[in-house]
């Protein structure tokens, strides 16, 4: 049976909203597990007095329906620790190529740190990726010289699973539930744009003009 494709197009009925939204979390999903889809590597930003909005890419390393969570990880003693500590609202921003699909997320964030979330998806994370949370000084901070942070050992070599333990301590998980989402469709034919809120308990969609 050939399978057809999402049929958009002539539609403003709120099933097909739901089929949207089947997508979206398809390509969250694939953005997850996908290192070379462009759901991979949103741009979140937080709220800094002194920039307005403060962006900076970020790796997708998970999302669950069920909760509207998306998950990133982050060493705890970066700025934009402190920027949601102060005000939680974070924002992301997707785009993939491929699927022709940006979407914009709002989002509430908690800072996981030294506890079961950040000791379960820590667990989960080969020596490699770790290396980034053995920088002795925090992101961030000011150098006289062009520098990676790690110490002179561990400049060309990932370090081992027992040096890699040391990293725990800065390691953060940031888990963000949404209530709101845009997603935009661009094409040829003409754009899709629509709406899914969940911020009055239900959830309420709509679709927008582009
Ligand atoms: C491809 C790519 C992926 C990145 N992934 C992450 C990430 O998952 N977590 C993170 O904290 N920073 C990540 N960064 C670095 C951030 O973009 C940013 O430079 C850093 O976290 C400092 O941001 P802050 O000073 O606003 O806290 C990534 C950068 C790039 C280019």
């Amino acid at each position: 049976m050939v399978s057809l494709p999402l049929d958009i197009w002539s539609s403003d009925d709120e099933p097909r909203l739901g089929v949207v939204l089947d997508e979206i979390w398809t390509l969250l999903e694939e953005g997850v597990s996908d290192r070379r889809h462009g759901f991979h590597t949103p741009v979140a930003a937080t709220m800094r007095d002194s920039a307005g909005a403060a962006m900076r890419t970020v790796v997708l390393r998970h999302v669950d329906r069920e909760s509207r969570c998306l998950h990133f990880h982050t060493d705890i003693r970066s700025q934009k620790v402190d920027d949601l500590k102060k005000d939680p609202r974070i924002s992301f921003l997707f785009y993939d190529r491929g699927a022709q699909t940006q979407l914009r997320v709002d989002a509430i964030a908690t800072v996981s740190h030294d506890d079961t979330v950040a000791a379960e998806a820590w667990k989960k994370l080969t020596p490699d990726c770790r290396r980034e949370y053995l920088v002795s000084e925090h992101p961030g901070k000011p150098s006289a010289w062009p520098t990676s942070g790690l110490s002179p050992e561990l400049q060309d070599r990932d370090p081992t699973l027992e040096e890699s333990e040391k990293g725990y301590p800065e390691f953060a998980v940031i888990s963000a539930t949404f209530s709101h989402l845009e997603w935009l469709y661009v094409c040829h034919e003409g754009h899709r744009r629509a709406r899914f809120d969940w911020s009055k308990g239900e959830l309420d969609t709509t679709w927008l003009v582009p």
